[in-house]
């Protein structure tokens, strides 16, 4: 791309600005500059001009879940039908490592992050075991695919490297790259995060498959004939990854996506919520639940947003080109962004200072048809690490994975 190409993409968003510092730059850096412009989707920018009147919800309709009761009768046919599926080869599983885990507040990817208290335990590290224990139920490993973004990619692949993978088949470990999106200060100016670079943030855990897709990887999945894709958060060191019940019961009812979901701990727990959204499958955010969902009680007299998601879903492949058409919509997140300020300084807010652009998983449900709400038990499955002390913290985690046996 040419500067006057450059110049007239960013005219039409009014974001001519990036090309403030042009002339300060040397050839290389004009050069990476002019292509991050050309491969830059500046239409976000039209979110965030159209930012209240976006994604409005549907109506808004209770969702029954398939409890521990209704699985523990099964579990038996459910567990025999997901390990089927495992030594069959259909089951990869898909780490979502691209985040920045800022409430953390560690400058390394938060799977680096060591939690143990007697002994170095990775948060990586945690979710290998865990996954272990199934490979090693089932006799095979499980392709395992890491998303990761632009910020931690090196990090990330180097530390699974030198830590020579936790003892997981280097093989069946493969890394992906997320797609970046551009962030904004409060006016809805592109920041920049040096002269000759656009500020961007990872676009979103929803933007896994679409970023799958392009890579490389996709051809490895198709000659592995993988059927369904067991995608998980990095930071909830207590889940079961490529759960045979949980495969077994999401085959078994021939859903499209599979969600592992728990009982609310309190009414206004920050969960999303799996519910209906016009008569289908969806998840409604903490914050958009009103008093009158507060309230509402089903039928055996409980209440009826009660199952909270845990980002652990099973999702079916075909089903997921599907809709790998569309576009998922786009949300706006209050964050803190590095940039530099009007005299080309850099700036770390300590407090945000602009949004970033996302897209969530928890939209992929609503495209798609048919979900398994799976119950779990919550004090075995959920211990999310999202701040440093306090709630859903290493400390938190910690007093779950001891309660649990897992030594650290
Ligand atoms: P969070 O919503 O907790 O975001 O991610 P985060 O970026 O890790 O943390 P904060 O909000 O900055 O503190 C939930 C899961 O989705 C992944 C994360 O790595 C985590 O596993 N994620 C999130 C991505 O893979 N990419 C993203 O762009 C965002």
């Amino acid at each position: 791309m040419t500067f006057e190409e450059a110049k007239k993409k960013l005219s039409l968003y009014n974001q001519e600005h990036i090309l403030k510092y042009y002339e300060d730059l040397n050839d290389e850096e004009k050069k990476l500059l002019l292509a991050q412009i050309d491969e830059t989707d500046f239409s976000v920018i039209e979110a965030y001009i159209k930012k209240n009147t976006l994604n409005p919800k549907g109506v808004i309709s209770p969702l029954n879940a398939l409890e521990i009761p209704d699985i523990e009768i099964r579990q038996k046919h459910f567990t025999e039908l997901g390990i089927e599926a495992i030594r069959n080869g259909i089951i990869g599983a898909v780490l979502l490592a691209g985040g920045m885990g800022t409430r953390l507040g560690s400058d390394n990817p938060k799977g680096m992050f060591n939690i143990g208290v007697t002994k170095v335990v990775y948060i990586f590290e945690c979710l290998i075991n865990n996954l272990m224990q199934v490979v090693n139920e089932c006799g095979t490993y499980i392709h395992l695919f890491v998303m990761t973004s632009e910020k931690n990619h090196e990090l990330t692949v180097n530390f699974f490297r030198e830590q020579n993978y936790f003892g997981y088949d280097r093989d069946y470990i493969h890394f992906f790259r997320q797609e970046m999106a551009p962030a904004i200060d409060y006016n809805g100016k592109i920041l920049m995060e040096s002269k000759g670079r656009i500020a961007t943030s990872p676009n979103g855990n929803g933007g896994w498959f679409s970023s799958l897709m392009r890579s490389e990887l996709y051809s490895l999945l198709q000659k592995n004939r993988i059927e369904y894709l067991n995608v998980f958060a990095v930071d909830n060191v207590l889940q079961k990854i490529a759960d045979p019940a949980f495969i077994g019961a999401t085959i078994d009812n021939n859903c499209a996506v599979g969600a592992k979901v728990v009982r609310k701990s309190f009414p206004d727990e920050k969960v999303g919520v799996m519910c209906l959204e016009n008569n289908h499958p969806s998840i409604i955010e903490y914050y958009e639940l009103t008093d009158e969902m507060r309230n509402t009680l089903n039928e055996k007299g409980e209440p009826a947003y009660n199952f909270g998601v845990i980002l652990n879903y099973l999702f079916r492949v075909e089903d997921l080109v599907k809709i790998s058409n569309g576009k998922l919509p786009l949300h706006i997140v209050e964050k803190q962004i590095n940039h530099i300020d009007d005299n080309g300084s850099i700036v770390k807010p300590s407090a945000p200072n602009g949004y970033k652009f996302e897209q969530l998983i928890l939209d992929m449900i609503r495209e798609l048809d048919g979900c398994l709400p799976y119950e779990v038990v919550r004090e075995k499955e959920f211990a999310p690490i999202k701040n440093a002390i306090g709630a859903d913290s290493v400390e938190s985690a910690r007093i779950l994975l001891k309660k649990n046996n897992i030594e650290l």
